[in-house]
């Protein structure tokens, strides 16, 4: 059994059963920081409700995003899964138990170099333009991705930017490997 930790998900990975479990995170530490902070505000009550209630900018740290960012990842993973296995190169997510932990297809995550993952980003942006950067998140790293024939496959889709992207661009991964010669 081996163990990858993502952002907000920690992955343990079963390959003579041939499949990973994705466990839900939760940021403890912030959590306790933006606690404190709400206790000595004075307006618990109010302060409590706008963390869970209030829309805010993804970038916000709010105590929803810290508690339940994983469990909302693994729910829209596999809702994700479910509606777009056919037409988009995503890796199959098996089921979720509650979004706390997901049964998903083992896979290689890539692992290149960020000097040679650098040079893959103008064949990623020739694909998706310059909206690439509503999402920054999951093109940083190569391990979000793996290879599978011509695609490039989709390890980490639960955010719902990355999942737009892949509406609108995600058949072109298929063939990424054939069209750009990476
Ligand atoms: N199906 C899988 N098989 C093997 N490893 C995986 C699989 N899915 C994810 N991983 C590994 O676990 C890491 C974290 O998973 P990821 O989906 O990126 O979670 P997060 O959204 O928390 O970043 C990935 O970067 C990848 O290396
Ligand atoms: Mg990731």
């Amino acid at each position: 059994m081996r163990i990858e930790k993502g952002t907000a998900r920690t992955v343990f990975i079963f390959p003579s059963l041939n499949i990973a479990l994705k466990i839900a995170m939760f940021n403890l530490s912030s959590t306790k920081k933006l606690l404190i902070r709400i206790i000595k505000s004075g307006q618990i009550k109010k302060r409590l409700r706008d963390e869970f209630f209030l829309f805010t900018c993804d970038s916000k740290g709010t105590l929803k995003k810290y508690l339940l960012r994983g469990i909302t990842e693994n729910l829209n993973e596999y809702i994700f899964y479910v509606r777009h296995r056919k037409k988009l190169p995503i890796q199959p997510t098996y089921i979720s138990l509650f979004g706390i932990c997901n049964i998903v297809k083992i896979a290689s995550p890539l692992r290149l170099s960020d000097e040679a993952w650098r040079m893959w980003w103008s064949n990623i942006v020739n694909i998706i333009g310059c909206t690439i950067i509503k999402d920054p998140h999951i093109f940083e790293k190569s391990e979000n991705f793996s290879r599978e024939g011509d695609a490039l496959m989709f390890l980490d889709y639960g955010s719902k930017k990355t999942q737009a992207i892949l509406r609108t661009h995600g058949k072109k991964f298929f063939n990424f490997y054939k069209n750009t010669g990476a």
